[in-house]
């Protein structure tokens, strides 16, 4: 049976804090607004765009079949009074849900501020449908337990045209989880993850600051800003006090062109830990691992066992070295570059998660479990081929550059495709995103994905090194219209690294 689960909604309580416990509400409201930042403890404030005015935005805590709508109010400052980078237009994506078209954020959907009232939309504020049920979702399998499409680990962010780096690097992003019969949010039920404030959202950001602690986006940079300081949910280099027991953490890269490979490092040597998801979902089992590697847009949700490290302190490093926006050139750092310190305090508590080392612990089957029949499915599907490249200076998909009016492809519903993702430019990484429907990659630079890698599992974000190519597996249902599939390094989105796929 069903438990309910512990609902941190995004709603305002009656003292104008955030979260807290009661039933699902259905509607939530959001405002985007300028406000005061602190990133470090001793800096000056610094100013940041936000929902609600935080960075990063509220989380949403959202169950499988449970629709939610949600109002976003464009409050930032006026067109005409606002100077600095960020554009105070804005349309948000939800980052792997499974939305209408219309309620997707498309880059070419944005709307105008409260502030500037003479515009197209007056109110300054726009709904948006969120299902919260999946392609292939049936009650019954729900009820089963038989596998749904479900997903975990989403995330909501700015998507304007052409300003998606400024907006996000201003702040507009947050972390939206989403629950379900067997990801319940409860540590007696279901898969017995633990839950409540040992399921903690990390979102990773890195940000390059002036004297006076503002944020500096570099509009000249066409590769990508690096910035020189990380953040952790917008601190810079926290602290994160944990009990003796496991803890589930939720790695969220949002950029804006950073790749990272996180670790555990205890001062001695690097932590096993176990990833138990890819993207939004749940691998069909936890990997056990010493590293994971993360590029703009995805995320890894790792169960760590604190009961069984020895050391009181331990640092969550960063051991990819990049240099520039063009993406990291496989150098690992040792130990690497700290960005969380966690201090293990208190004696032994209660702990009703499940052991993954114990024994292998079995997540969610994948919804086609034999790769074998899905690589010959595959051989019958349409092809189609997508080149992520540099055309005369210029960031392009197949030598074009993003054109909102135009569908690059249209693509027939209830139909499966396989598409090939190429990058033939040996200078850059390209982390390619598609909307609305996830993947499962196929092949990698020709060769069938290992079952016990964890690429193997459903996939929204793939990393795209120099000169490869990765053929995923595509199915288009549920819903007709517009999406998009671009780079998620958001300067090369910006620069039109972006293409309109409709489902018809
Ligand atoms: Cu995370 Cu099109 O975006
Ligand atoms: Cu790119």
């Amino acid at each position: 049976a069903r438990r309910r689960i512990n609902h941190q909604l995004c709603s305002r309580n009656a003292d104008g804090t955030y979260g807290g416990t009661f039933p699902p509400q259905k509607f939530y409201e959001t405002f985007v607004r300028e406000a005061d930042h602190k990133f470090h403890p001793s800096w000056a404030p610094s100013k940041i765009w936000g929902f609600d005015g935080t960075y990063p935005g509220p989380r949403y805590n959202a169950y499988y079949g449970e629709p939610i709508m949600v109002r976003f109010h464009n409050h930032l400052p006026s067109r005409k009074t606002h100077v600095g980078f960020g554009m105070p237009e804005i349309t948000t994506h939800l980052h792997n849900a499974h939305t209408p078209s219309e309620s997707d954020g498309n880059p070419a959907d944005f709307f105008n501020s409260v502030n500037d009232p003479d515009e197209v939309n007056p109110l300054g504020f726009k709904d948006q449908h969120y299902p919260n049920v999946y392609a292939g979702y049936t009650a019954l399998n729900d009820l089963r337990g038989d596998p749904n499409e479900a997903l975990g680990s989403l995330w909501y962010h700015d998507h304007t045209l052409d300003f998606t780096s400024q907006n996000i690097y201003k702040g507009l992003v947050g972390v939206y989880t989403l629950f379900d019969h067997l990801d319940t949010g409860d540590e007696t039920t279901g898969l017995r993850l633990p839950s409540g404030e040992f399921d903690v959202p990390i979102m990773f950001g890195d940000f390059v600051f002036d004297r006076d602690c503002q944020p500096v986006f570099d509009l000249f940079n066409v590769d990508g800003i690096l910035g020189d300081r990380f953040c952790a949910n917008g601190v810079i280099q926290p602290y994160f006090n944990v009990k003796p027991r496991r803890y589930r953490f939720r790695l969220y890269n949002h950029g804006p062109a950073r790749w990272y490979e996180f670790a555990l490092y205890d001062g001695r040597g690097f932590i096993p830990f176990w990833q138990i998801s890819n993207d939004g979902n749940l691998l069909p089992q936890a990997v056990q691992k010493t590293s994971v590697r993360l590029s703009v847009a995805e995320r890894a949700d790792i169960i760590v066992d604190f009961s069984k490290i020895q050391s009181s302190r331990i640092y969550l490093v960063n051991r990819l070295k990049q240099d520039d926006g063009r993406g990291p050139k496989n150098e690992i750092l040792n130990p690497g570059v700290p960005i969380i310190q966690l201090n293990k305090v208190g004696p032994a508590v209660r702990d009703d998660s499940a052991d993954p080392a114990a024994a292998p612990l079995q997540l969610r089957p994948l919804p086609d479990p034999d790769f074998a029949a899905l690589l010959a499915r595959a051989d019958k599907a349409k092809k189609r081929t997508f080149r992520f490249d540099r055309s005369n200076g210029a960031w392009t998909v197949n030598g074009k550059l993003f054109d909102p009016k135009e569908a690059a492809a249209r693509i027939d519903q209830e139909s499966e495709e396989v598409w090939v993702i190429q990058n033939r430019d040996d200078g850059w990484s390209h982390p390619v995103h598609m909307h609305f429907e996830e993947h499962r990659i196929l092949k990698r630079n020709g060769r069938p994905i290992a079952t016990n890698t964890s690429e193997y599992g459903r996939k929204d974000t793939i990393p795209l090194y120099r000169k490869e190519e990765v053929e995923v597996f595509m199915r288009f249902r549920d819903m007709k219209g517009r999406y998009v599939m671009h780079c998620h390094n958001v300067t090369h989105e910006d620069a039109a690294m972006m293409m309109r796929f409709d489902i018809v």
